[in-house]
């Protein structure tokens, strides 16, 4: 068991949070904030136990100078405000004198929030590679850390393994919770136990699948991948995605599982990717030479629901169809209306399909939905996440 912020004595001491606030921000409107509401938690918490509060956080990626202002976290200082319905200031700097005086000026309960931690990205990768001297100096600005973004937690970067190793450290509540329904989710899986796998390319849920179909009693697999492992089966499938790469990984599966996976009996295909094409829906061994499969068809989806049905839990990652247009976005919708209805412990795995649950209104329906997108994958492959083995157990 990791230590958490319950662990510590926190008044009048520098807490440094590092949260996860990569959040979507286009033209500094923050579409999607469910992130920032979902560290809410631990930082009332610091708050409320009279911390002298740091947050932490990187947004997108950095790496020339017109990523600065893209990347800059001040919109989310002003969410975060309106959140905590108290003052955050906010230091447009990731080190310097403006940010020490500021930390040295704060009192029991006040907040401060540091630029984007990627800044330190342009030039040299010093937050990306962990730079030891940065670390360091961030290290200075606390007394204790706390990792809260779990989102991060499968890098190595100086915000949070780097911190973390030079600290007395904990979990914040958002980390502990995943941690708990994750990782108790694979090792305690209640059963029959079924795992609904989309998204367009194979290659990037190869370690999932490899790790799941030994745990898991079915895999539900829809969305662009779905056409490799029909590929692998000898179907027609028209100029649907086909990982050419993976047909063997996918033919090995089906070779060695082919009770567990479950594929599309019948899909919505088109000409072309666009919302105002005539679209037809066709058996798996119907799909035309001319046609790309974009979604699974309603076959398929009564198929899923009797799988899902005499589940006692799910987890499902990735979209069973281009659900970014309305045309191909039916599977996608039904599976999450079938899930929601469950008497199941429900796991949403992050990302874009953390995103369509909440945004179709399903956010309370799902017993947890996962804030993690790479750092949710590599859990459920098996994986160890730096950014939670360097903090310390009880
Ligand atoms: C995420 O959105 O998955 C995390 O914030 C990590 O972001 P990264 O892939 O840019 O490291």
């Amino acid at each position: 068991m990791k230590k958490t912020i319950r662990d510590f004595d926190l008044y009048n001491k520098r807490v440094i949070i590092r949260c996860d606030f990569n959040v979507p921000i286009s033209d500094g409107v923050i579409s999607d904030d469910n992130r920032i509401v979902a560290s809410l938690e631990t930082i009332n918490y610091a708050i409320n136990n009279g911390a002298k509060v740091i947050l932490m956080s990187h947004l997108g990626r950095v790496k020339e100078e017109a990523d600065l202002i893209k990347n800059d976290l001040k919109p989310v200082a002003i969410r975060l405000e309106q959140l905590l319905n108290r003052r955050v200031v906010f230091i447009n700097k990731t080190r310097g004198k403006e940010l020490e005086m500021a930390v040295n000026n704060l009192k029991a309960g006040e907040v401060v929030l540091i630029q984007n931690t990627r800044y330190e990205d342009l030039g040299s990768k010093r937050e990306s590679g962990n730079d030891l001297e940065l670390a360091k100096y961030w290290a200075s600005l606390g007394d204790i850390y706390i990792n809260d973004a779990f989102g991060t937690s499968h890098r190595a970067h100086a915000s949070n393994v780097g911190i973390a190793s030079l600290l007395p450290n904990g979990v914040g509540f958002l980390v502990e919770k995943e941690l708990e329904v994750l990782e108790n989710a694979i090792k305690n899986p209640q059963r029959p136990f079924s795992v609904v796998l989309g998204g367009a390319k194979v290659s990037d849920k190869i370690g999932v699948i490899e790790n799941l179909v030994n745990i898991a009693d079915f895999i539900l697999i829809g969305g662009g991948m779905a056409y490799t492992f029909l590929e692998a089966l000898n179907y027609q499938v028209g100029k649907s995605l086909v990982d050419k790469e993976n047909i063997d990984f996918c033919k090995k599966i089906l070779d060695n599982y082919s009770s567990k996976i479950i594929l599309p009996i019948d899909n919505v295909v088109a000409g072309k990717i666009d919302d105002n094409v005539e679209t037809r829906i066709v058996l798996s061994e119907e799909i035309g030479k001319n046609d790309m499969a974009l979604d699974i068809g309603p076959k398929t989806v009564k198929l899923f629901s009797e799988y899902l049905n005499k589940s006692k839990m799910v987890i499902w990652n990735g979209p069973v169809g281009y659900s970014e247009l309305k045309s191909f976005s039916s599977g996608t919708v039904s599976l999450c209306k079938i899930l929601a209805k469950l008497d199941a412990v429900t796991i949403v795995g992050g990302g874009d399909t953390a995103a369509s649950v909440i945004n179709l209104g399903y956010k309370d329906k799902f017993s947890h939905i996962s804030t993690g997108g790479g750092a949710t994958l590599e859990l459920l492959e098996g994986k160890e996440l730096p950014g939670i083995s360097v903090i310390n157990d009880k």
